[in-house]
């Protein structure tokens, strides 16, 4: 083949490449180590002395040639590929549907899951407002106005004064409280909202509060309860150990951490090898919260737990980023 001939078929042949592979095989047809264009090259010993510099000059002339036109019809089908991957994974969520279709959220299916149980366990389900009063998300829960625990919960206030986006869902006992005389047997779901924000803490996330209130509840009954939902949550019998540790609102408080369920306590990244992961607060009512909703605290007496959804989820489901459950990629939502 000449050099004309080489340029010609070269240019045919990317024009009609259907994708990038065919694409490479072109490249090496031509521009490879045993390619025409490297061949063209090696025969410039066989040229005569005083051609040799113009068919030398001729060959990369071609040789950049074939490379930029390579380059445009790379570009070309990337462009295309992609405009054909949007296409097929293109969804029209205005389509009206017959029938169900696509999947519960993931943190939708665990609520359910934390729901159910304690429902099964004879406790009712209460709800309180996102903008919730300061009142009741801090004062009466003992945490007073110039209270360190204030700024532990780095809070979302509201521009009407007294207000805020309730940092957890404690503030739904004091709701319940006030409405309700003992005996009290309730969880209360719902978002919360803290200034926070990265791979295992979002902005907003989800809460469940539980609060029993009776003239006997102690400590026991509560590490009953807890170790019953936790063992069912996630179906196996777990180790289960409480810490002691400080709440305003309880008093004595405990975390409560269950055995690592990625590595069964052998040691992993998720417990930072401690074989632990703490997955919630709680503590027996104290009396000033229970005075503060008008409980009389020689007759009552209750127990409070709290606990994060997301990070029961990650666990449940084994989902290392919180960051998944808000992006709404509807490939992730499909798995549960
Ligand atoms: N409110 C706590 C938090 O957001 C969780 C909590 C801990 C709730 C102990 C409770 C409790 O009711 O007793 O971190």
């Amino acid at each position: 083949m000449n050099l004309e001939e080489i340029k010609e078929e070269a240019l045919r042949d990317i024009e009609s490449v259907k994708d990038l592979q065919e694409l490479q095989s072109v490249r090496s047809k031509y521009l490879g180590k045993k390619g025409l264009v490297s061949s063209a090259l090696k025969r410039i010993k066989e040229i005569p002395p005083e051609e040799r510099k113009e068919y030398g000059r001729k060959v990369n002339e071609i040789k950049e040639l074939i490379e930029e036109r390579l380059k445009k019809r790379e570009e070309e089908l990337k462009k295309r590929e992609l405009e054909e991957k949007l296409f097929r994974e293109w969804i029209d969520l205005t389509v009206p549907v017959r029938g169900a279709v696509g999947s519960l959220h993931p943190i939708t299916v665990t609520l359910e899951r934390i729901v159910n149980i304690f429902r099964g366990m004879g406790f009712t389900v209460e709800e309180g407002p996102e903008v919730e009063l300061e009142e009741y998300n801090f004062d009466k829960l003992n945490i007073p106005k110039d209270h360190p625990a204030r700024d532990m919960q780095d809070t979302f206030y509201v521009n009407k004064p007294g207000y805020l986006l309730r940092t957890h869902t404690s503030p739904v006992q004091i709701r319940t409280m006030l409405k309700q005389k003992p005996p009290i047997q309730m969880i209360a779901p719902g978002k919360v909202y803290r200034r926070d924000d990265d791979p295992t803490h979002s902005p907003m996330f989800h809460q469940v509060e539980g609060l029993v209130v009776n003239e006997y509840a102690n400590f026991r009954h509560m590490k009953y309860v807890i170790e019953e939902f936790l063992r069912e949550f996630f179906q196996t019998d777990l180790p289960v150990r409480f810490r002691t540790s400080y709440f305003p609102f309880t008093e004595p408080s405990a975390e409560v951490d269950i055995g690592c369920v990625i590595c069964s306590q052998e040691g992993c990244r998720v417990c930072k090898e401690t074989g632990w992961l703490e997955v919630m607060g709680c503590g027996m009512v104290h009396p000033n919260v229970l005075e503060s909703c008008g409980i009389d605290t020689d007759l009552y007496q209750g127990f409070a737990f709290g606990m994060g959804v997301e990070r029961l989820a990650m666990l449940l489901f084994g989902i290392d980023n919180i960051k998944l459950f808000y992006e709404n990629d509807i490939r992730f939502i499909r798995q549960f």
